[in-house]
């Protein structure tokens, strides 16, 4: 804590409404996030964690109210395709690896978004599947490979661009207990050495209990912890 802390998120009285307003998914949201904080996303199904998510990694644009992300304002934002190749990183619990494709392609592929050279490309990605433990699957189809491997190579992927952000949407949700917590283990040795701003959704009160503030979420709104 100190005067050094800038906020990474800012989000104010953030709505939206699918189907013509019969859905709420989002009644008001107010959160602020502090650069490099790792937090957990909780909540029952269909509270709004997905939609939530996918505004901060602007995915989908809210209807009304606030939301400025690594100092962008991402209602007015025209770029946004740029704003998430920069900046923001996704993981999803089922992995969205190209499977015709090879394990080190599906990792080069967001940097393609960049000006860099073919070499450059593969070195950053070869260090990444190293970096995650799974080097010696480079070649192999994601089809291939057990579900903590192909995490291993989706984390690698979200981290090909350098973002500040990680935004993962039940990224052990699909996971055994063992590789679930060397999933989240990569993610943390990568918040703490990078400084990188995790943002997690889970419904396992073993990952939540790891981060370093849980958000709830109910009916589309920012909770108190019930203690
Ligand atoms: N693309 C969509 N079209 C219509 N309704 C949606 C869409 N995405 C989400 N919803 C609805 O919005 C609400 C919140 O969904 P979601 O953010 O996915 O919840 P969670 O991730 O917490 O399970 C739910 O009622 C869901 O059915
Ligand atoms: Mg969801």
């Amino acid at each position: 804590m100190g005067v050094c802390m800038s906020k990474i998120v800012e989000i104010e009285n953030l709505t939206k409404s699918y189907e013509k307003d019969s859905v709420k998914a989002l009644n008001g949201i107010n959160l602020t996030i502090e650069e490099g904080e790792f937090i957990a996303i909780m909540g029952p199904s269909g509270s709004g964690k997905s939609t939530l998510l996918n505004m901060i990694g602007a995915l989908d644009k809210a209807d009304d109210g606030k939301i400025i992300v690594d100092g962008h304002d991402l209602r007015v934002k025209k770029d946004l395709s740029d704003f998430r190749s920069e900046t923001i990183g996704f993981v999803f619990q089922l992995h969205n690896l190209l499977p015709m494709l090879s394990s080190l392609e599906n990792v080069e592929l967001p940097t393609y978004e960049l000006r860099i050279s073919s070499d450059e490309r593969r070195k950053r990605a070869l260090k990444l599947l190293e970096n995650v433990g799974v080097e010696d699957k480079a070649k192999f189809s994601p089809n291939k490979l057990s579900g903590g491997e192909r995490q291993r190579v989706a984390v690698a992927r979200a981290l090909v661009n350098h973002p500040s952000i990680i935004l993962a949407d039940e990224p052990t949700g699909s996971l055994d207990s063992d590789n679930s917590q060397k999933i989240l283990q990569i993610l943390k040795d990568l918040h703490q050495q990078k400084n990188i701003t995790l943002i997690i959704i889970t419904h396992d009160p073993n990952v939540a209990k790891q981060a370093e503030r849980i958000i709830n979420i109910l009916d589309g709104k920012v909770v108190e912890a019930l203690v």
